[in-house]
């Protein structure tokens, strides 16, 4: 042969690994919905609830995701085709690309909304403004259609550059810098949060458990947030996982990502209740929780602009490391099935997520009567493919993992050939042939009829 078959990219090396998963993990979930969530619906009933949805549903999805990623060498939807040629189960993954879509569209225009917060910041446009002067701020500002499309624009751009560059060269070289000065960033926070006067009634309330605001939709909610959080049900870590050495231990790296994941979010409420409390502050304030309270907190803080600043850039960084994932599930599906550059893919799933985004930014604004089962474009977009595609997208994989993929085959790939004990076996089978299924299934049809839409 003349030409060597050109190998497939991949990450470089175990730390560059963690970044890059920790790094797609961890986002907007964490320090933008967990916090709401969490408020909403309990405080530490809700943690509790959440973490038991990690351990024996989100650890077991992820560890099948790496399993399928690295075992097929493909993208999302050509992984499921090159294990189980000649069945549908690619039709998961299908899903999982129509979920990418959903989720970049909605997301990318709050990731846009931390720029504008990071500019406002430093340009200390916050200073001596009331927390009611601070609220009607935000909303004049997602009601404008031009301003928050424009700063939702430049954050899909920037996210393109980076996967443009290739998972080694790009994603893995700044997911490996963004993911440390991220760590940074919220110790820095927790450390102003709890030395606020009055901040432990903050930490009560998100580790002391209330049943009593525990209802099944919050269960619904738990197992929604923790497969977003952890970035599950829709092929990023199958996409991720094809990246992955054949050295590398799929369920040591599964554990570690979602305890850091956990650990995060656990930090970033560690970081606002005690601050929302000590100014006596609603906790549940939803989705303005973290962009209209507390800019409004830190103005009574010494030195309020610098810590709006960080908090801002940290939630920025976070986002960006999420978005970059999101964006190379649709781009790696793009250059291996249409057989197209990497650069022409990324421009084109760019191009067609910042149309959908535009459409979800212009739900505040222009779009905001336009509705479809009584929800705005972007909050459909948001629930939709939070509490249905990728619950049913994580049904499919455990499914495919636990009764179609051979055990031999499941085996070999857990152990790298034999090469390491798969001490977890047993229970990891358990967990997905039986308890991930029947708890999701559970969960979902649940949602159906009493959830609902709407
Ligand atoms: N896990 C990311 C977060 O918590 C969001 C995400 C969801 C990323 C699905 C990739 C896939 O913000």
């Amino acid at each position: 042969m003349l030409k060597a078959k050109v190998g497939r990219d991949s990450f470089g090396s175990k730390f560059g690994i963690i970044a890059a998963v920790a790094g797609s993990a961890v986002g907007l979930g964490n320090i933008w919905k967990f916090p709401y969530i969490a408020g909403q619906n309990g405080g530490g009933a809700f943690l509790l609830i959440y973490l038991l949805c990690v351990l024996v549903i989100g650890i077991p999805v992820m560890m099948s995701e790496f399993t399928i990623g690295r075992r097929g060498q493909k993208n999302a939807y050509g992984a499921f085709k090159s294990i189980a040629p000649g069945t549908r189960w690619y039709l998961a993954g299908i899903m999982g690309i129509v979920a990418a879509f959903f989720i970049m569209g909605f997301y990318s225009a709050v990731a846009g909304w931390t720029l504008e917060y990071i500019y406002q910041a430093v340009t200390h446009q916050f200073a001596g403004r009331s927390p009611e002067e601070i609220s009607e701020g935000f909303n004049a500002f997602i009601q404008n259609p031009i301003r928050p499309a424009v700063w939702q624009l430049i954050f899909i751009i920037i996210t393109s550059i980076i996967v443009i560059a290739g998972v080694r060269r790009g994603i893995e070289k700044y997911t490996k810098i963004l993911m440390p000065v991220l760590l940074v960033i919220i110790l820095v926070l927790c450390v102003r949060s709890l030395t606020l006067p009055g901040g432990m009634e903050g930490i009560r309330f998100l580790f002391k458990p209330d049943f009593s605001s525990i209802t099944g939709t919050s269960i619904l909610y738990a197992l929604g947030q923790a497969f977003f959080s952890l970035s599950l049900g829709m092929g990023t870590l199958i996409t991720y996982g094809s990246y992955f050495s054949k050295k590398e231990n799929l369920g040591v790296t599964a554990l570690e990502v979602s305890f850091a994941d956990t650990i995060i979010a656990i930090l970033a409420g560690v970081a606002i209740f005690p601050a929302v409390f000590a100014f006596g502050i609603e906790p549940g304030a939803g989705p303005g929780l973290v962009f209209i309270t507390l800019p409004g907190i830190f103005q009574q803080m010494p030195a309020g602009d610098f810590f709006a600043a960080i908090f801002f850039i940290l939630l920025g960084v976070a986002a960006l490391t999420s978005t970059i994932s999101i964006l190379e599930v649709i781009v790696a599906f793009f250059a291996e099935e249409l057989r197209i550059s990497r650069r022409n893919a990324t421009i084109l799933a760019a191009g067609s997520v910042s149309v959908l985004g535009v459409l979800a930014s212009l739900s505040f604004s222009s779009l905001s009567d336009f509705t479809i089962f009584g929800k705005t474009i972007f909050g459909l977009l948001d629930y939709s493919s939070t509490n249905i595609l990728l619950p049913l997208g994580g049904l499919c994989i455990v499914l495919f993992i636990g009764w179609y993929v051979k055990h031999l085959l499941l085996y070999r790939e857990l152990s790298n050939s034999g090469s390491i004990r798969v001490w977890y076996y047993r229970s990891f089978i358990f967990l997905v042939r039986f308890v991930a299924p029947f708890g999701i299934s559970a969960i979902l049809i649940y949602s159906i009829f009493y959830g609902g839409l709407g």
